[in-house]
């Protein structure tokens, strides 16, 4: 079946969809005479009877060939590329295969880890969604792929602390693996040139990064959200060591953006220590990608 609709920005599109392969082949003629390929995720599923305007507008941005999105690259980073997305609103992140550790000295390409990565990180977001957190995910595209809200981002990172591990260790002297009697939250600038320094309150604010109001709402989510994820991970038989969170200005609300996965965690077995999250590939310890999988399968679980 063969169908003629316009797309956002006025120029004829003519559609044909096939119902049992789920498959949307869409030709933009007086554009670039070629023909786009969109295998459509759960999400985005082409109806016969036609596409709603939403779906329009995405599929505008989110054309698709082969494996490549269509849409202009507006940053890329160590880890995620940000392409811009089908409104002013939003943005398409996809996440790379890239391993990067030590302020990207050390670099691997570790092939399924994007894919790893946004799945957790969707599932995750979901569950704190549910939850009454406001993340920036409004859908997932594709197995590496997410469309989220454009927000302003704090440039803060917030670092929950459970345990003590890794830069806490070693800068206090306090052996890893030991429990820590109240939950730490630090803050670093996000500045790479820099090597994301720690910084406190009252600089962040002396320094315009954030308000005071918005340290008191971030801080607020932080110990929130290890709440909602100390009880999901202790149900797949994770302690949840340590993470990493970035806040981002939207529609006057802070709201949480970026990514909460292994890359972003320190997650240890309940039983064993065994690390499952990046410390595998700082530390050269072996089987990163199994123990990703490893966290992505047990959250399946008991989701
Ligand atoms: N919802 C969002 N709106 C705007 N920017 C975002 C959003 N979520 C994440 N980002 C930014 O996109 C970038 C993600 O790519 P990443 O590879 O993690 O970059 P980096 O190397 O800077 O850490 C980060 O700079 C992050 O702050
Ligand atoms: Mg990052």
């Amino acid at each position: 079946m063969s169908t003629v609709y316009k797309s956002v920005d006025g120029y004829p599109l003519k559609a044909s969809c096939d119902e049992h392969l789920f498959q949307f082949r869409l030709t933009a003629w007086q554009h670039e005479p070629h023909s786009i390929e969109i295998m459509k995720g759960k999400q985005l599923m082409p109806r016969v009877v036609g596409l709603n305007e939403k779906e329009l507008e995405t599929l505008d941005i989110l054309s698709m060939r082969g494996n490549k999105i269509m849409s202009d690259i507006l940053y890329e980073g160590k880890s995620k590329i940000i392409y811009r997305g089908p409104n002013n609103e939003s943005l398409i992140i996809r996440y790379k295969d890239t391993a990067t550790a030590f302020n990207g000295e050390k670099k691997a390409e570790l092939s399924g880890k994007g894919k790893l990565n946004a799945a957790i990180s969707s599932l995750i977001y979901g569950y704190l969604a549910e939850h009454g957190v406001e993340t920036h995910l409004i859908e997932v595209i594709d197995d590496a792929t997410a469309l989220v809200k454009k927000a302003e981002i704090v440039m803060i990172e917030v670092i929950v602390r459970n345990v003590a591990a890794g830069s806490f260790s070693k800068k206090y002297g306090v052996p890893e693996g030991t429990a820590l009697k109240n939950t730490v939250i630090e803050f670093s600038l996000k500045s790479d040139e820099l090597g994301d320094p720690m910084i406190n309150e009252s600089q962040i604010t002396a320094i315009g990064l954030a308000t005071e109001e918005e340290l008191k709402e971030m801080t607020r989510q932080a110990f929130r959200i290890n709440e909602l994820l100390c009880a999901l991970f202790a149900k797949t038989g994770i302690r949840l060591i340590d993470f990493k969170l970035e806040f981002g200005r939207y529609d006057g609300k802070l709201i949480l953006c970026d990514e909460i996965s292994p890359d972003s965690c320190r997650l240890w077995d309940i039983d064993t220590d065994k690390k499952l999250d990046k410390d595998r590939f700082r530390r050269d310890l072996g089987d990163v990608l199994d123990s990703y999988q490893d966290v992505l399968r047990r959250l399946q679980n008991v989701r």
